[in-house]
């Protein structure tokens, strides 16, 4: 349709019609079954009011999206087809490592690659728009979804949502195989107080454009066609209901002018916050907002009538909301093609398809981080008694709680996999204990525990077996970790430990044997103090994915050389959170980590830094940085200027490998207080043994600006370090002026 066809269907559209267009219904108003991402409830609607809605949540499957679409279609007086959404976090069946990991790999390309094969197999499926990329900058492990993060920087964060809205959307959004992301959740749902799930959060506007809107922004500018909004109240107003928060700062100031679609219920619960009293009241004030889709609540099509009535809101918003999705579904192509790229055959033909697999696969093997290595790692491929100890070793389950689709069945464990890959060596696969505890309750989506062992006698009994078995290793390879369950949404934790069984497991295993190499497991960086001191080696494979069990192989036995870098922090203990690297000089620093000088902003019983930083790991070689030298010391401000940063990168070790090179740099003097430093490029440079390569940074004036003292954006003269390395603590800063 062109733009004026559109705006006469908008014309001719009763209030009702375009109210339905206004609401988003879960799956199970259509069909049994499936899945429910929020808490349910049937809001009263009548058989005729749910099939006007515009758009259906958590439905896919090409056969039952279009028997849906039919439905909906022909109940329309004006045959509107609706839009299909669904949460494809990191991938749709053939599963991707989890955002978290992915930031890991300093990757955007590999990132991007990811999201084309989700992006294919949710097309196929009848997904039109995936509620993906989440790009809340996340710095607070007790928060379950940091593993939806790629982590806590913001320009990480902006690189990699980036690249999964143009992975999602590719070229254009009618192409085949092209889905529309939702960028979420605005704003700033990632920093709850206490890392408590949906809580309250504070922080100063300068903080919120400066960290917490950049990696929006990317999404934006990288065409995303719509947003969602965050459970959260910023400035104690819940996001779904702020009229400045939407208007001025996301449509305005950012440029978006897409679909504003709500969370789950995020209007209604406006009246749970105690800022509207009834439904009416959450109606009218998301409307003033320009919040144009309502998920899972009733509060436009049970009051905006009225509202109108009463001259309280203009049918002008009606109309702008319900342009800005007719649209949407007119970029889509669905008045030409409903179904879009609905395919059975095609859900045959690609879904799970090797491509997809080893896409997948490498991008998991990019993922993983090296946290510890004294050179046990990588395993000997021959003559080794090499026994697994751990839950993950039987485990096929290597996905998230955001794997909707995911079936198990579709993977592969370590104990499948190793002995066919790597056959040289005698082997033992037990898990030894279970994940959590046998009476542990989860609630919600994807909520079953499988228990390997159903009573304590029956675990102990599986101990006792494991540490015979380590008894009589040479190495024990313990893949251990949180449970899916203990990640992703409603999943905070107050404690950042390993589960008491499993530390007991790793305890009992170490009194026999100390050769021991720990897989870890988890969605959120944790307290692993007593597992350093334990391990010779520790892989940090996160949420790997369907691939996951191949790709560890992999790593362990050499195959892929490790070059994940930390996205998060992991803190010594849950008593440093939130930590970052990225943290501001206070009056009274601490200065050297072994300082004890009493008056200075210290913990008296935990160092200030964390025990991984931000950018941490290693890898099967060793890269020696040389030099670091700049073409000049002074920059004009001229946009155009440039000033070259160069550094030589030596593989110095035996084996081919890739380094995350980072540059970071500091503001030392600002008028208002700057970063100790932030990371402003990094390149992932692939070195032969031996090979020495000049890696090559350019820095720019544009790159330095900040929010000065009066809230402009802009760049202050004076003086600023550079520093590159292989991490966040990186020496060697390289003064440099900017003039005015
Ligand atoms: C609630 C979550 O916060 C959001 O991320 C998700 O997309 C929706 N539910 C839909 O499942």
């Amino acid at each position: 349709m062109n733009q004026q066809e559109l705006s006469k269907l908008c014309h001719d559209m009763s209030l009702e019609e375009k109210l339905g267009q206004l609401l988003q219904l879960e799956g199970f108003f259509f069909q049994e079954g499936g899945v429910m991402t929020g808490p349910e409830q049937r809001m009263g609607l009548e058989e005729n009011e749910k099939e006007m809605c515009g758009s259906v949540l958590n439905v896919w499957g090409a056969n039952n999206v279009k028997r849906i679409q039919d439905r909906i279609m022909a109940a329309q007086p004006h045959h509107i087809p609706a839009l299909f959404m669904l949460d494809v976090i990191h991938g749709f069946r053939t599963i991707a490592p989890a955002p978290i990991a992915q930031g890991c790999t300093f990757d955007p390309k590999m990132i991007y690659e990811g999201a084309r094969v989700a992006a294919k197999e949710s097309a196929v499926s009848g997904v039109h728009v995936t509620f993906a990329p989440m790009a809340d900058l996340s710095r607070d492990a007790r928060w379950g979804r940091v593993m939806e993060s790629t982590g806590e920087d913001k320009y990480l964060n902006s690189m990699c949502t980036r690249a999964m809205v143009k992975g999602f959307q590719g070229e254009n959004l009618a192409d085949p195989y092209s889905v529309g992301a939702c960028v979420k959740h605005f704003a700033a749902y990632g920093l709850p107080e206490g890392g408590r799930d949906y809580n309250t959060v504070e922080l100063s506007n300068r903080t919120l454009f400066e960290d917490y809107l950049p990696a929006y922004q990317a999404g934006i500018e990288a065409g995303a066609c719509s947003v969602m909004t965050s459970f959260n109240t910023l400035d104690r107003i819940p996001s779904s209901v702020n009229e400045w928060l939407m208007r001025d700062v996301l449509r305005d100031k950012m440029g978006f002018n897409g679909v504003l679609i709500s969370d789950y219920n995020a209007i209604g619960e406006a009246m749970k916050h105690g800022i509207a009293e009834d439904a009416k009241e959450a109606g009218k004030l998301a409307m003033k907002a320009g919040v144009d889709i309502e998920m899972m609540s009733h509060c436009y099509g049970s009051s905006i009538k009225e509202l109108i009535a009463e001259g309280e809101i203009d049918e002008e918003l009606v109309d702008e909301a319900v342009m800005r999705i007719l649209t949407l579904k007119n970029e889509l192509g669905l008045f030409e093609n409903p179904y879009k790229d609905a395919s059975e055959a095609e859900e045959i033909a690609y879904i799970l398809c090797k491509k997809h697999r080893d896409t997948m696969r490498k991008l998991s093997e990019e993922s993983f981080v090296l946290l510890e290595n004294d050179g046990i790692l990588p395993l000997k491929a021959k003559g080794q008694k090499i026994a697994f100890i751990g839950p993950y070793t039987k485990k096929q389950d290597l996905h998230s709680v955001w794997s909707i689709i995911a079936d198990e069945k579709d993977s592969k464990s370590l104990a499948d996999v190793v002995p066919k890959m790597f056959g040289g060596n005698k082997y033992t696969f037990e898990s030894g204990c279970n994940t959590v505890e046998v009476d542990t309750v989860f609630n919600g989506f994807n909520s079953t525990v499988a228990y390997e062992y159903d009573t304590k006698e029956a675990e102990e009994a599986a101990i006792i077996n494991a540490v015979e078995s380590a008894k009589k290793a040479d190495v024990v390879v313990m893949p251990l970790g949180e449970h899916r369950l203990q990640t992703g949404e409603a999943a905070s934790y107050g404690e950042l430990k390993l589960p008491e069984k499993q530390l007991e497991l790793l305890n009992r295993v170490y009194e026999v044997n100390h050769n021991i190499v720990v897989v870890l497991f988890n969605g959120r960086p944790l307290d692993l103090r007593s597992v350093k001191s334990k391990a010779k080696a520790i892989l940090e494979v996160w949420l790997p994915g369907t691939e996951g069990a191949s790709a560890i192989a992999n790593t362990l036995f050499g195959k892929n050389n490790p070059s994940g870098h930390l996205s998060m922090s992991f803190p010594y203990s849950v008593g440093q959170v939130p930590v970052h690297y990225d943290s501001f000089s206070t009056g009274r620093p601490k200065g050297k980590e072994s300082s004890n000088v009493k008056f200075c902003s210290r913990y008296i019983d935990l160092p200030n830094t964390p025990l991984y930083p931000f950018g941490h790991g290693l890898s099967y070689t060793k890269f020696k940085y040389g030099e670091v030298s700049l073409d000049k010391d002074t920059l004009t401000m001229t946009e155009s200027d440039v000033i070259e940063v160069s550094v030589p990168v030596t593989n110095c070790g035996e084996v081919d490998g890739t380094e995350v090179v980072q540059m970071y740099i500091q503001d030392v003097k600002g008028s208002v207080v700057r970063p100790v430093r932030e990371l402003k490029a990094f390149e992932r440079v692939e070195l032969k043994a031996g090979e020495t390569k000049i890696v090559r940074f350019a820095i720019t004036e544009p790159m330095l600006r900040f929010y000065d003292i009066r809230m402009n954006y802009t760049s202050e003269a004076g003086m600023f370090k550079v520093f590159v390395g292989g991490d966040s603590t990186c020496e060697m800063g390289i003064k440099f002026w900017l003039n005015r």
